[in-house]
């Protein structure tokens, strides 16, 4: 039997009047909901111990193996309510799949499918009232986590690991870049390498992108596009989204899968290509050949795609010595048509025709 996950209500929870407050301006990833899931793994118990409670703070013994080794991993994903108050997730099997992946990589014990989508949907059902309205253009992003919690001091997987799902009212991800953003082309980092972790969704990978997202932020960027060497090779993806890019000749090009992130957001785009007169190609891209496609006007626009910030318009990027104006430096046709046909699903207010909305409530 799968993993069960019930509901120890939290008798304390915010007062209506504030949770009302908070998600008039949520913004992104600063409040959270009344509840947490959780459960834990031992290698003689397997997973046991499933529960909702109060969300509260955890306690770890400073010999944790996560907080020396960084043996942790999580997953991002939203709940979207429509106008007749029910509650859906966008394509949460994708999730538990790239969570398994990602548990496999970095030697952490698998949480089933079954379970991963029970555990989100038990917090989401004990949280429904902190889901956005259908009409705020916001959404509750639901965060699972997953890391190795025995203490001990020596690299080995650990023997005991924890297991928790936290949730939290978002509306956009990128301040000031509503309209679009510029990326850093980094000539000092990459974000990984043939045989790592660059598609496992680890912690550690974003601990190591800290410092290239600075430099973006001191060349007036919003966030870096990554590179299969420093300045240099194939274009890769960027800090928290992946890359498309459009042609005059209607291809939708995007950078095959290997030391990138398997996005949900990637995917969908992937499926809705022809749906907009538009031929998918996975391909390696040089950074060469997109500044002078750019720069000549056959790639007519780029974009990025992922969960927090559904499709972003890319509308420049700049590297040491050069900067790019992309698609003339406004959002391109496709990009928003692509980004209202995934909302409107997401939404409900499309026919979900390829079946990718769980309803929960
Ligand atoms: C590095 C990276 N690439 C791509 C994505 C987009 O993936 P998804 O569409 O599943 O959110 C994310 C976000 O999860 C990410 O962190």
């Amino acid at each position: 039997m799968s993993l069960a996950f019930p509901l120890h209500r939290n008798e304390s929870p915010l007062p209506d009047g504030d949770r009302e407050t908070i998600l008039a301006a949520p913004g992104f990833g600063q409040y959270f909901t009344d509840h947490m899931t959780s459960a834990s793994w031992t290698a003689e118990a397997g997973w046991h111990d499933g529960k909702v409670t109060a969300l509260a703070p955890i306690t770890l013994h400073p010999a944790a193996a996560v907080l020396h080794y960084a043996q942790e991993i999580f997953e991002g994903l939203k709940a979207f309510r429509h106008a007749d108050g029910s509650i859906w997730l966008f394509r949460p099997d994708l999730n538990a799949r790239r969570f398994a992946h990602s548990a496999r990589r970095l030697a952490l014990p698998v949480l089933d499918e079954e379970a991963f989508i029970a555990s989100v949907e038990a917090l989401l059902r004990a949280d429904e009232s902190w889901v956005p309205s259908h009409d705020s253009g916001m959404s509750l992003y639901l965060r699972p986590f997953m890391y190795g919690a025995e203490a001990f001091l020596g690299v080995r997987p650990a023997a005991q690991v924890s297991y928790h799902v936290i949730a939290s009212p978002a509306a956009s991800y990128f301040s000031g870049g509503g309209s679009g953003v510029t990326l850093w082309v980094s000539s000092t980092y990459t974000r990984a390498a043939e045989g790592g972790t660059g598609r496992a969704k680890c912690g550690g990978n974003y601990a190591a992108s800290l410092a290239a997202q600075v430099e973006a932020h001191e060349n007036g960027c919003h966030q870096v596009l990554y590179l299969s060497e420093p300045g240099r090779g194939y274009l890769e993806e960027s800090g928290t989204m992946n890359l498309f890019l459009v042609t005059d000749e209607r291809e939708l090009i995007t950078p095959g899968l290997g030391t990138i992130l398997d996005g949900v957001t990637r995917a969908s785009v992937l499926e809705l290509a022809a749906e907009h007169d538009l031929k998918a190609v996975e391909r390696q891209v040089g950074i060469d050949e997109l500044r002078e496609r750019c720069a000549s006007g056959s790639i007519c626009e780029m974009f990025a795609a992922g969960t927090a910030a559904v499709i972003t318009p890319i509308l420049g990027i700049k590297g040491e010595g050069f900067e790019q104006v992309v698609g003339g430096g406004e959002p391109g046709g496709s990009t928003l048509a692509i980004r209202d046909h995934i909302v409107g699903i997401q939404r409900g207010r499309l026919a979900d025709s390829h079946r990718w909305l769980r309803r929960v409530v």
